[in-house]
């Protein structure tokens, strides 16, 4: 990381923490964003569920929400960034103060509550991308009052078919009441079942577009094992494991711990690790995986791909660390795949 980086990552440390995230959105939207060769071979190159991305960092969700900042942030090097979660309509989330660090913990709450612009804003950020510099996935979730949830991803798709490179469906984002229902049998059989049939209806016979679906990591094992199912029995590409979490650990020092919402961060890392490998074990191969939770180094997106990621996004370690981070993590990859003499990461893809 450059000193200037350096020191705005400091300087932002200092304000509240939604001050901060807006500041550095405005920074990165004007250029002050740090710059990766992004034009040369990694050495990381991976695919994961149909995308062929340069290497496996991904932004998460969440950090971008209506796609001001995708340019830059694929120019700091990551592999790939997640927008969103959009929903239909413009919504202003819960009251403030609704994000929290936990300074102490390494780690974040927040219950944003999908506050965003709304699709038209969204749709009019990705297609104004001039610079086409890499891969943009749009999240895709529903409306707190909206009156029809299923409804609302089948609206996000036909809205952004063609201008994103891959889909989400969100169903795991614990400050929406209801939402993580969405998991539940019956609602994934009319959810996914309505996503296929728009799907369809939107390829006709030109090439899909890779639909992820993103999960939460409070489930059980017979859940895993269904969610797997019923994912591949609709067409779902990957499985994002996984959003924040609505537990809390004894460990927890800061006094925001109390806070309600979902963390993220260090104390996510192991229990999320733990889901992605009962999620690798129950895919059997036939359904690629992306790893989130906790990621803040090398050695930890190492982890989460040796569970069974194919690939790795990462938030809240952004937060102590500036976007810098991510190159400091593919270097560090590329190091540990070459000691362990993998010739590529797919064969390093679950080896524990
Ligand atoms: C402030 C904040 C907002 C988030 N908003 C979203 C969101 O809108 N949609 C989503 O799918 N995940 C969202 N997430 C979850 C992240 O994408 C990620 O799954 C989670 O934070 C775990 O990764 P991390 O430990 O690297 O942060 C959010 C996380 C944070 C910290």
């Amino acid at each position: 990381m450059s000193i200037l980086h350096e020191l705005g990552t400091i300087l932002l440390r200092k304000l509240p923490a939604e001050n901060a995230h807006k500041l550095t959105i405005k920074a990165l939207g004007k250029g002050l964003g740090p710059k990766s060769n992004t034009s040369t071979p990694s050495g990381l190159e991976v695919n994961v569920g149909g995308l062929s991305l340069p290497n496996p960092v991904g932004l998460a969700a969440g950090f971008d929400k209506d796609c001001e900042v995708s340019t830059p942030m694929l120019a700091a090097g990551f592999g790939f960034v997640e927008c969103g979660t959009v929903t239909p309509l413009p919504q202003l989330g819960n009251p403030k103060p609704r994000l929290f660090r936990l300074v102490e913990d390494k780690a974040v709450v927040n219950r944003m509550g999908f506050n965003n612009a709304g699709l038209d804003k969204f749709k009019n950020n990705l297609e104004k991308r001039k610079l086409k510099n890499g891969l943009v996935g749009a999240n895709l979730g529903a409306n707190k009052n909206s009156k029809n949830r299923v409804e609302d991803y089948a609206v996000g798709l036909k809205a952004l078919w063609g201008l994103s490179d891959y889909f989400t469906i969100n169903i795991s984002s614990p400050n929406t009441p209801g939402l993580r229902d969405l998991q539940n049998e019956n609602a994934m059989d009319e959810l996914l079942g309505r996503v296929s049939e728009v799907r369809a209806e939107l390829t006709g016979d030109k090439p899909s577009f890779p639909i992820f679906l993103k999960v939460a990591p409070d489930l059980g094992l017979g859940e895993i094992e269904r969610i797997v199912e019923q994912s591949r029995s609709y067409g779902i590409n990957a499985l994002i494991v996984s959003n924040t979490t609505i537990a809390r650990p004894t460990s927890l020092k800061s006094r925001y711990k109390i806070e309600k919402g979902g963390l993220s961060g260090q104390p996510l890392f192991e229990s999320s690790t733990e889901i992605l490998r009962q999620f690798y074990a129950a895919a059997k191969g036939k359904i690629d995986l992306i790893g989130v939770g906790g990621v803040s180094n090398g050695l930890q997106a190492y982890e989460k791909i040796r569970a069974g990621a194919s690939a790795v996004q990462i938030y809240s370690a952004l937060v102590y660390e500036g976007p810098g981070l991510v190159n400091s993590i593919n270097a560090d990859l590329l190091l540990r795949l070459k000691a362990d003499g993998f010739s590529s990461l797919t064969e390093a893809v679950g080896v524990d």
